[in-house]
Parts: structure tokens; C-alpha cells; sequence
């Protein structure tokens, strides 16, 4: 599996997953356009090591301004976009609270990123991928949507939302050979799910694997391999669908 000659945008890539995706598409020779609120310097310095090279941009995803600069300047090398990856999301940010304690302004904030920020850098790059040989766009959900996860609705409502989106989606977009499809992890040690979980991560870790077929935790190289999958040509007849990367939790 080779990226050569391939641009592929990843959002939400200073740290985390977004750092992990971005490192194995340099080393199977993508060009890399890296976008974060945060600086992206560090995966860039880390994707060029591997091989690839990048452009970085501060974009905040809620922001069609930002997205329509940054797909433009993606599209200059080789007048295309031939993956998307939508990893950008709020959740480390976030913290378990009952369904009736989460404040209306931050409900608003966490779909503006996770759904319409989702929504907005789709409609951004897919106009590079229809102009040109088609493309791949890979939504992050999470097996929060398909589990049912409690104490986050406004979280676990967000990621329900991203897999309808690449269903829609996936139907309008697939005369145009563009594809899009989802992969929900489970639970993956970032620096975000340790904040999110806080004293509780030990707890939530051995919850889900008590209900993994495969009984160990999941690696970040786990759901790296599910996207360079759903991004290659390997997968070129999958659109619409969710993988789910949970060591089988859910069962779609
Ligand atoms: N780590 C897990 O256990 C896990 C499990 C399931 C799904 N996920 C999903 O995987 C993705 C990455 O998770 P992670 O653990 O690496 O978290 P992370 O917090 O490191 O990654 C999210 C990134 O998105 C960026 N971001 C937030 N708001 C933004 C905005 N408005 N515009 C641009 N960038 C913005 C953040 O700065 C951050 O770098 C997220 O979509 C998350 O929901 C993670």
C-alpha cells in the first residue's frame, strides 16, 4: 500500500490519533496537509522523518473561511485532494455528566465541532476530489455512537451524527468516485481519553474490554490500520459504511 503522488488532509493532527495517521501516510510516501487549532509543528517535523512531506495550517473546523483556504493550498500540488480525514473532534475537553447536567452552550459548541466542523471540511475538500480522480474521506465516529455510551450525550450524539453524515453522504458523492466511510474505535490511551476519563480510565478500560471479543487494549496502530485501509485503493468498492475498531464490541 503506497500514498506517492497522494495529498491527504488530516484534521484535528497536533497530537493524538490525528499525529498517528498522519506519521504512517508519510511513511507510505504521502504529501501531508496537517490542520489543528493547535500547531502541528510536531507531527510535521515527525512525518517529514518518516519520509512524507507537509504543509501545516491553523484551522479551526467550524470556520468555512479557514477550511476553503486550507483545502485550496492542499489541492496546489497536484490540483487535487485524494483523502480526507475528519479526526478533528471535541472530547478530551469534555468530562462525564448526566444527560440533564450538560449546559445547552456547550451541547451547541461540541456538535458545531464534531458534526458540523465534520460536515463543513467535507464540503471543503470534496470539490478537489470531484474535480479530479475521485478521492476518500474517512469520518472518526466512535463505538460511543453504536454502544450507547451514558454520562456524555452530547459526545455520544455528535458521533451517532458523523456515521449518518458518511451515509448521506456516501450516496451523493459516489458518482463522482468519491468514497466516505467511518471508523469508530473503542477506547485508544491518548493524552485526550486520559483527560476525559481522568481517575476513571482504568475502569472504563477494563468495562469495554470485559466486552471485547479480542480481550486486550486497543493500539493506536489498531485504528491507524483502519484508515490506511478505508484511504487505499484496497477498499474501493466500501462507501457509506462504519468500521468498527473496538475488538469486537458492536457487531454492525
Ligand atoms: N482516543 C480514543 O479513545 C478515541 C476513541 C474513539 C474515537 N476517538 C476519536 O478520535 C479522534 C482523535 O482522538 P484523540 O484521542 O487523538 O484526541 P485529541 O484531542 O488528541 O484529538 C483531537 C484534535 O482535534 C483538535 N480540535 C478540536 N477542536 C478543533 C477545531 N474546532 N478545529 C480544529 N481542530 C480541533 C484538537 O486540538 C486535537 O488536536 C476524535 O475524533 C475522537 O473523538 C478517540
Amino acid at each position: 500500500m503506497r500514498f506517492d503522488d497522494q495529498t491527504v488532509v488530516i484534521t484535528g493532527a497536533a497530537g493524538g490519533l490525528g499525529q498517528a495517521y498522519a506519521v504512517e501516510f508519510a511513511r507510505l510516501g504521502a504529501r501531508l496537509m496537517l490542520c489543528d487549532l493547535k500547531d502541528c509543528a510536531e507531527t510535521a517535523a515527525l512525518a517529514q522523518d518518516a519520509g512524507g512531506e507537509a504543509l501545516t495550517a491553523k484551522v479551526d473546523v467550524t470556520s468555512t473561511s479557514e477550511l476553503e483556504s486550507m483545502a485550496a493550498r492542499a489541492a496546489e500540488a497536484n490540483g487535487r485532494i485524494d483523502v480526507l480525514v475528519n479526526n478533528a473532534a471535541w472530547w478530551g475537553n469534555l468530562k462525564l455528566e448526566r444527560f440533564d447536567e450538560v449546559a445547552e452552550e456547550l451541547w451547541d459548541a461540541t456538535m458545531a465541532v464534531n458534526v458540523k466542523g465534520v460536515w463543513l471540511a467535507c464540503r471543503a475538500a470534496a470539490r478537489h476530489m470531484k474535480s479530479g480522480e475521485g478521492g476518500s474521506i474517512i469520518n472518526i465516529a466512535s463505538l460511543a455512537a453504536t454502544y450507547g455510551m451514558a454520562n456524555v450525550i452530547h459526545y455520544t450524539t455528535s458521533k451517532a451524527a458523523v456515521i449518518g453524515l458518511t451515509r448521506g453522504l456516501a450516496r451523493e458523492l459516489g458518482r463522482y468516485q468519491v468514497r466516505v466511510n467511518a471508523v469508530a474505535p473503542n477506547i485508544v490511551s491518548t493524552q485526550a481519553a486520559a483527560d476525559f476519563f481522568g481517575d476513571k480510565l482504568d475502569a472504563a478500560l477494563n468495562a469495554t474490554q470485559s466486552q471485547q471479543a479480542i480481550r486486550r487494549p486497543l493500539r493506536t496502530s489498531d485504528v491507524v490500520g483502519a484508515v490506511l485501509w478505508l484511504a487505499s485503493d484496497l477498499s474501493r468498492m466500501t462507501t457509506g459504511q462504519t468500521l468498527m475498531v473496538d475488538g469486537g464490541v458492536t457487531f454492525l
